[in-house]
């Protein structure tokens, strides 16, 4: 039988059944990732080999040092993964792969890895967009979480404040016109002379700084719930230009810059909650694991009786656990195809 044809089928069962061992493939940036997930919300197992090292000499992601990075990992990663399951190829019952939005050399390793697994072991292909993969990280840490919700993705990428309405399916309220907040934080940190990517760092320093020590523009878009942190960007880089950082300390300069992203990210967040009725916020992405921002929203989410979902840090960052989790819900709900026509979508839309 065709791959195709039995890969329909194969998932049919798998939807029926309701149960699936998915082993999920991660490799959209600059992190091989693979994992084992039980039926969407049990994590078997999760391994994750960050390529931050060779890039931070460059100051950023090399998309040709990535594709290699992933290329040398990958096979010892998702073997990694089986054996911490303790589980062989014959005992998965599906293969899920991201395969967009990211870097399009990045991603065809690990495209191209899963189609080469599933043709081998005729197991079928489950493709997963990488952004409900941020999302689906939140099924794993809250064994009851289901939709809808709301949901405030920030990570290196991408900033959305969305809808989740189903699982897969989400209706997007506004979104970044121009960086994503973790490049936000991580130009920032340039300036403050961390080495890349200096979300985390920056978010390190801010703990013991004054916020209130620079004053920084928070910005006001046509539509609420988008977001724009260029021209907040733009002001701290003339402030560090004109001499001004030289005369506080970093910690003052990371602690005020990340309390107006905070800010905006948290307002919009909140209003977004008042105005759709959710009561559940899910915060979603790597720029999650930004400790003014969890503070922040877990006062004012508890001030107004709404319900906060931030998954650990580890889920937040991207791994192989959150594509599993994804994977798993595209079968279920029927949305699940698999071909070996698979291809990398770079730009791929949600
Ligand atoms: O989701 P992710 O791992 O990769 C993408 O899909 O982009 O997010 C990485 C981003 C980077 O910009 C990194 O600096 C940021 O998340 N980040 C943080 C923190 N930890 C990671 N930003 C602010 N504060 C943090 N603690
Ligand atoms: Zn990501």
């Amino acid at each position: 039988m065709q791959f195709d044809e039995r890969c329909r089928i194969q998932l049919d069962a798998l939807r029926q059944a309701g149960r699936a061992v998915i082993l999920a493939i991660e490799t959209s940036c600059d992190e091989t990732a693979a994992a084992v997930i039980r039926d969407g919300r049990t994590i078997m197992s999760n391994v994750v080999s960050t390529q931050i090292p060779l890039h931070a000499r460059y100051g950023g992601v090399v998309p040709e040092i990535a594709s290699r990075a992933h290329v040398e990992a990958i096979n010892t990663v998702v073997k990694c993964a089986l054996d911490d399951a303790g589980l062989r190829l014959q005992d998965i019952d599906a293969i899920a792969v991201t395969n967009g939005p990211g870097l399009v050399g990045a991603l065809l390793i690990g495209v191209s890895t899963a189609k080469a697994l599933a043709f081998a072991a005729a197991k079928p292909l489950v493709a997963v967009h990488h952004m409900d993969a941020h999302i689906s990280a939140a099924y794993l840490a809250y064994a009851d979480l289901a939709p809808p919700f709301l949901c405030l993705t920030v990570s290196g990428g991408h900033t959305a404040l969305t809808e989740v309405v189903d699982y897969g399916v989400v209706r997007t309220l506004g979104a970044t016109l121009d960086d994503a907040a973790g490049e936000a934080f991580d130009k920032a940190a340039r300036v403050l002379g961390l080495p890349y990517p200096g979300g985390s760092a920056l978010d390190q320093l801010a703990e013991s700084g004054n916020p209130r020590a620079l004053t920084l523009p928070r910005a006001k878009t046509p539509n609420l719930f988008d977001f724009s942190f260029s021209g907040l960007k733009t002001a701290f880089i003339q402030l560090e230009r004109k001499g001004a950082l030289a005369n506080i300390t970093k910690e003052d300069a990371a602690a005020s810059y990340r309390a107006a992203v905070v800010d905006m990210l948290a307002d919009k967040t909140l209003r977004a909650a008042e105005s759709t009725g959710h009561t559940t916020v899910v915060v979603a992405g790597g720029a999650a694991a930004n400790r003014g921002l969890r503070t922040r929203l877990e006062r004012e989410t508890a001030a107004r009786g709404l319900r906060l979902c931030m998954p650990p840090i580890s889920l937040c960052t991207d791994n192989a656990a959150m594509v599993g989790a994804a994977a798993y819900y595209s079968i279920i709900t029927g949305k699940a195809t698999g071909s070996l026509t698979l291809n990398a979508e770079p730009t791929r839309s949600l």
